[in-house]
């Protein structure tokens, strides 16, 4: 007897009308998503908005409410400076000074930079180690056109974004708006070179000494996951490092040519 499909990979075309729909009006690919994990998300959000079935789904999609939510519920933009501080806290006492003493020009990608927080977070960690930053390439790219706007005006960050920044740091590199939320500096702004970039479909930059990609793979399928960290491992340079999400690991790391080095950080073999 041969045994029985669970009922997630059986053929749904209401789901599917729905995720084309989804696609176009996220302006992003959703197949390197894990598509259990992403159904039965927005399967909870489809309850509670009361939405009778996908189809209704895809039609709310059309109001920017529904979109907004189901963005936050895929965290597909959730970002935040420093965020895990006490490993941007290492990157600046520890892997960066010896990055900076192995070349004095330093290339950083921060792939999947969402609304730019990460790459700012780097600008400033630049900023604090460098008296020359501008010498360093600080390239960040994203899928997401929305996010890559918003990253290159560089304001109106929340509270709950800023809230991992280091006090001196607020009070240097960002200035408070009246209406409570956050602009960063002209001096961390023009250090970042934002660019759009399909992690999937793209080619990768080459000779780099440190890529951040922190929060971006996790609901990648382990094709696409594996694809990336291929990507990654190559366009470092040797002892290039990479740096990973909190909840992000690398199986085998060896095999691409890695050596994990510390927490979230995994450095190309010499
Ligand atoms: C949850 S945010 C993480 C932002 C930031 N790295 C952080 O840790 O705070 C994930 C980002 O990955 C981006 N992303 C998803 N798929 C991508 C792909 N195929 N290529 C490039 N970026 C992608 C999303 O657009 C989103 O901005």
């Amino acid at each position: 007897m041969s045994p029985q499909r669970p009922p997630e990979s059986l053929p749904d075309p209401a789901w599917e009308r729905f995720r084309s729909a989804l696609e176009r009006a996220l302006g992003i690919p959703l197949h390197q998503y894990k598509e259990p994990q992403m159904k039965r998300r927005l399967g909870a959000l489809m309850q509670r908005e009361g939405l009778a079935n996908w189809d209704a789904f895809a039609r709310a999609l059309e109001r920017p409410a529904i979109l907004e939510r189901v963005r936050d519920t895929l965290t597909i933009n959730v970002s935040e400076f420093f965020r895990q501080p006490d490993r941007f806290l290492e990157l600046r006492d520890v892997h960066l000074p010896r990055l900076m003493a192995e070349r004095p020009r330093l290339r950083i990608w921060s792939a999947g930079c969402s609304i730019g927080c990460e790459p700012y977070s780097l600008a400033m960690l630049l900023l604090e180690l460098d008296p020359n930053p501008r010498r360093h390439l600080l390239l960040a790219t994203d899928v997401d056109f929305g996010a890559l706007a918003r990253a290159r005006e560089g304001r109106r960050y929340l509270s709950n974004e800023v809230r991992s920044v280091p006090r001196p740091y607020l009070e240097k590199y960002f200035v408070a708006e009246p209406d409570g939320t956050y602009s960063v500096r002209e001096e961390v702004k023009r250090l970042v070179t934002f660019r759009h970039h399909d992690l999937l479909k793209d080619p990768y930059p080459t000779d780099c000494d440190l890529i951040v990609c922190r929060n971006v793979i996790i609901y990648f399928t382990e094709a696409a996951k594996q694809h990336v960290f291929h990507g990654f491992a190559h366009a470092l340079r040797p002892g290039g490092l990479l740096f990973v999400g909190g909840s992000e690991m690398i199986m085998r790391p060896r095999d691409l040519g890695l050596v994990p080095s510390a927490v979230n950080f995994y450095q190309r073999a010499a």
